[in-house]
């Protein structure tokens, strides 16, 4: 199978999307993990009872998010940054760019449909999740709570498609497509 070229143009918005999105996954890690608010809370709490001091379930609840707030700023700024990436990315077809490419084009492989076809479904879901996370902050009080059920899920689809991309890439690179992890780092050379 003929590897592709990929122009700089590609690569500077496939690897700064790549980035962002990796930045975003360790924010939600943290929201999940250490920085989770009943963790945070219970630790406030252990503290408070080794002195004369207390506090209530909802006060150790807002004392929480106000200390996870600054890391969760992050998770904002990556998803404006990640909108202007997209919003890039897809205008880039328009001056000839970063084409899409169609799933159902008679003369693809099936790898190759399969493929396209993920990007598309990707691109979908990618679109869901940045409109549901502007309409959380921007958007009118009423939807909030639809938006933020909907925006949750985005967290399954983004580890699929990663582990999916990624497993493609070194199956290809491994097998017909030898040089392809290259090619999308430095280019064609
Ligand atoms: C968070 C991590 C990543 C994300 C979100 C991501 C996303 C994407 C997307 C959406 C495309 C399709 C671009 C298009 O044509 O519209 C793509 C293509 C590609 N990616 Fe990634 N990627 C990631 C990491 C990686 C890594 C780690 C590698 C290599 C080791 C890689 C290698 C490639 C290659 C070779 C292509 C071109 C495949 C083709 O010719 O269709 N990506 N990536």
């Amino acid at each position: 199978m003929k590897i592709k070229n990929y122009s700089a143009v590609y690569r500077i918005i496939h690897w700064s999307i790549a980035i962002c999105m990796v930045l975003l996954l360790i924010t939600i890690f943290l929201r999940l993990t250490w920085m989770n608010k009943n963790n945070v809370a219970e630790i406030i709490q252990n503290y408070l009872n080794t002195t004369d001091q207390s506090l209530t379930q909802d006060q150790l609840i807002v004392l929480a998010k106000k200390i996870r707030q600054p890391m969760w700023d992050w998770h904002l700024y990556l998803g404006y940054v990640l909108t202007g990436l997209f919003s890039i990315r897809f205008l880039l077809p328009l001056i000839g760019e970063m084409k899409f490419q169609n799933p159902f084009k008679k003369e693809l492989i099936l790898k190759e449909k399969f493929q396209n076809f993920i990007y598309l479904i990707f691109y979908g879901c990618v679109v869901t999740s940045l409109s549901t996370g502007l309409l959380i902050i921007f958007g009118p009080a009423t939807i909030k709570k639809s938006m933020e059920a909907i925006h949750v899920l985005s967290i399954y689809y983004l580890m699929a498609f990663l582990i999916l991309h990624i497993c493609g890439v070194l199956l290809s690179e491994f097998t017909n497509q030898k040089g392809i992890v290259s090619k999308i780092i430095s280019g064609n050379k």
